[in-house]
This record gives C-alpha cells, sequence and structure tokens, in this order.
C-alpha cells in the first residue's frame, strides 16, 4: 500500500462581495501611497518600483473600516482552514495581528520568503491587470530534496516543487506561516495590488 502523508493545507477562494470592496481598497491604497511618507522612503529602498506599508502601516484592519471590513469576509475562510489543520485552539483564538497594502510597479517583485512570529499568513487581491505577477509557493521539504531524482514536469500538481497560483481580483490564498512564497516581477503596465496578512494563536 502507497500511503501519501504530511499534507501542506492552502486555503484559496473568493471573498464574498469583492467587487465594490476593491473599489474603496483600491482608492485608500492609492491614497496611502500618496501619504505614508516613512512607506514610500521604505518601499524606494526595498521594494523596487512599488509601494507597500509592510514598514509603516500594518494595522490597516483596525485602522480603516474597509479593511477591517476585508478581515471580516476572511473569518470564515480562516476558520475554514483551521477546521481542516485539526488545530485544538486550547480556548484560545488565532487572530489577525498584521495587515499591510502592496502595489507593485513594473519590475517590482518579492523575493522567497516565510513569515516568522505568526501561525497562519495570507493575500488578498485587489487588482490583478494584464502582465500581473503570479503567487508562487515552494515545497516545504525542497532543502531535503538534494540527492533525488527530479520529479517530470508533468507530475501531479500535488507534488510540484513549485506550485503558481494566478489570483483575480477578490481571490483570497491563506496558508500557514511557515510555507514559502514568492511573487516574480511584475510586467504588467498597471499596478498589482494585494494586501498581506498575519494571524497569530493568541
Ligand atoms: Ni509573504
Amino acid at each position: 500500500m502507497i500511503q501519501e502523508l504530511f499534507p501542506s493545507v492552502i486555503a484559496t477562494g473568493r471573498v464574498a462581495g469583492s467587487a465594490k470592496l476593491n473599489n474603496e481598497l483600491l482608492r485608500e491604497i492609492n491614497i496611502l501611497a500618496e501619504m505614508d511618507e516613512p512607506g514610500v522612503r521604505w518601499s524606494k529602498k526595498n521594494y523596487i518600483g512599488g509601494y507597500s506599508s509592510y514598514s509603516s502601516l500594518t494595522q490597516l484592519h483596525h485602522t480603516s473600516p474597509n479593511f477591517g471590513d476585508l478581515e471580516k469576509r476572511l473569518r470564515p475562510h480562516l476558520k475554514q482552514l483551521i477546521q481542516k489543520l485539526q488545530w485544538d485552539l486550547m480556548g484560545r483564538k488565532v487572530e489577525m495581528t498584521t495587515c499591510w497594502a502592496n502595489r507593485m510597479g513594473k519590475g517590482t517583485h518579492h523575493t522567497l520568503h516565510l513569515h516568522p512570529l505568526s501561525v497562519l499568513s495570507g493575500v488578498y487581491f485587489v487588482s490583478t491587470p494584464a502582465g500581473s505577477s503570479r503567487f508562487k509557493m515552494e515545497d516545504p521539504r525542497m532543502e531535503r530534496l538534494m540527492a533525488a531524482p527530479p520529479r517530470k514536469t508533468n507530475c501531479d500538481r500535488k507534488i510540484r516543487p513549485y506550485i503558481e497560483f494566478e489570483p483575480k481580483p477578490g481571490d483570497f490564498i491563506l496558508f500557514e506561516s511557515w510555507m514559502k512564497h514568492e511573487v516574480p516581477p511584475h510586467r504588467g503596465d498597471k499596478p498589482r495590488v494585494s494586501i498581506s496578512f498575519n494571524y497569530e494563536w493568541l
């Protein structure tokens, strides 16, 4: 008998009522990209060609009603993921603790990384115009595979070394924070806009 064990659990889907919400979020993020001077300065060095509030405004779910609305709309999906993971929360809660906005210009990218100090992380897509980068995740066993033969290029999606998602506006991806992910360079003329967030077990 062949058994497949130790799965990585990733939740994807569409947030209800996202079209109207995205208009508001986009308007607000465009204002932030003008007004958030520390964030603009940080982005010039660390998020070239784009704007991210990663270092400056990371409580947007508390400070903006639109981002707060997004957090609420993500809750049923978060609950579903936690159920799938079969976590025993021991009377504690998993709550969004940081939330920030990202607007990628042409060529902006985000190298492979994970999100320390949290249990679940995610991204929500506000605008993904033509040429938008995919969202790429890496097999968490990658560093253990150094002597193994490569997998066939047409192997099952679930055992590919990288999985790519082609998100549309209103889509979300939720995953355990140790899952490595990256955003290759954005190729669109219009900005690719997303919102990132972390959850902690409190
Ligand atoms: Ni990330």
